[in-house]
């Protein structure tokens, strides 16, 4: 179990987002409790999500119908058909309790999984202070462990307020794969878990954000079109009204390749670790015939469940938003690692927030202790 949390699109279900072992079903069963302790135990619909790369442990919809829910404020799922009685067995809090039409926040960026000793320092910072620029109030990382300098900037940021660490110890539960592909990583579930905090976080933030962006920690989904995200939601809403899912293309800024000029080669940033992404202006082609992948700003009152590169289940379905308008900029390894600079693109986009950018990089990193 992982967290719970009332889905009013479903007549008011309980739903609690867990992870299965997909060789060993069995009938799950929900207890489910009112601040005056009464439970009752119901029967569960589990809904194993369609994406699990093949992992024997899976992202989860375990849903609880049942009489009087809207009452309950706390939850557990059991295999013991005559419910728990077992004071020892966690509950769950029940969250989304009521419908809100008005949010905290215009846009929530939702960083999946922070684990081995990633340490990224100078990339992390210049992301969230290009995120404060293009209109986002609020990130969530979901942290299993990171590397010592990173950690006193995440303590920054959280204290800021920006910044919201949810503790991800997955890795005391099973053995999670650092990777995708369990040919290569194996282990017992995809990616340290993020098919699971991707759903969780939509959740969280189902009545706490209007837009939430489903990106990783090293990506920055950037309008072209647009000085900000407000802008370009607006936009591409107006245009399409019924979409809550929009698709964003991802494109490789390879950290090997470097502009000539060395204008951001600042002596300030030398000794901070991590990569200066304000360095790297060329950007791959994207490959012919190879599924080139997309990440997603979502309104998340319109997804059900949810995968890395697109949604499972949705209302409303999802729009490809145009290369031109909108991509991602991600700066890391290349993938076309033969490509020269000539076979490039230059993509400067990052520097036309050069001024305000470098500003305030520059504060933040003197407020964490960095310079
Ligand atoms: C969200 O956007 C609305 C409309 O543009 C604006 O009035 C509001 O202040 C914004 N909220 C936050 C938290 O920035
Ligand atoms: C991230 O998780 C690790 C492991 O629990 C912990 O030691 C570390 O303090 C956490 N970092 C932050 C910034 O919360």
């Amino acid at each position: 179990m992982v967290s719970a949390f009332i889905d009013h699109r479903l007549d008011g279900v309980i739903q609690v987002i867990s992870i299965i072992n997909r060789n060993s079903l069995q009938p799950l069963y929900c207890v489910y409790c009112s601040a005056k302790q009464v439970c009752k135990t119901v029967y569960t619909d589990v809904q194993i999500h369609s994406d699990h790369f093949g992992y024997p442990y899976g992202a989860s919809d375990v849903i609880c119908k049942g009489e009087h829910m809207q009452h309950a404020t706390h939850v557990l799922i059991t295999t013991n058909e005559k419910g728990s009685g077992d004071l020892k067995m966690e509950y769950l809090p029940i969250k989304n309790n009521a419908v809100q039409e008005t949010f905290k926040f215009n846009f929530t960026v939702c960083i999946s999984s922070l684990f081995g000793g990633y340490n990224n320092v100078l990339q992390f910072a210049q992301t969230m202070e290009m995120y404060k620029l293009l209109g986002v109030q609020h990130v969530v990382i979901y942290n299993t462990s990171c590397g010592p300098d990173l950690e006193k900037l995440l303590k920054h940021y959280e204290t800021e307020g920006m910044l919201e660490i949810v503790s991800w110890p997955i890795d005391k539960f099973l053995n999670p794969s650092r990777g995708w592909d369990i040919r290569l990583h194996k282990g017992d579930i995809q990616y340290y878990g993020q098919l699971v905090t991707l759903n969780e976080c939509i959740y969280r933030h189902m009545y706490q954000s209007k837009y939430v962006l489903l990106n990783d920690i090293d990506e920055i989904i950037m309008p072209y079109k647009h000085a900000s995200l407000p802008p370009l939601m607006e936009d591409l809403q107006s245009a399409h009204p019924n979409i809550g899912v929009f698709l964003i293309e991802n494109h490789i800024f390879p950290k090997t390749q470097f502009e000539e000029s060395g204008k951001f080669k600042r002596a300030e940033w030398k000794n901070i670790p991590g990569v200066n992404i304000m360095e790297h202006i060329y950007r791959e082609p994207p490959q012919k015939n190879v599924y080139n992948p997309t990440k997603m700003i979502v309104n998340p009152r319109k997804v059900q469940q949810t995968s890395v590169h697109s949604t499972l289940k949705d209302l409303g379905g999802s729009f490809h938003v145009p290369f031109d308008v909108c991509r991602i900029v991600h700066v890391r390894v290349p993938l076309q690692g033969h490509l020269t600079k000539e076979q490039l693109f230059v993509d400067r986009r990052l520097w036309d927030f050069e001024q305000k950018l470098i500003q305030n990089i520059d504060q933040t990193l003197k407020l964490s202790g960095f310079l």
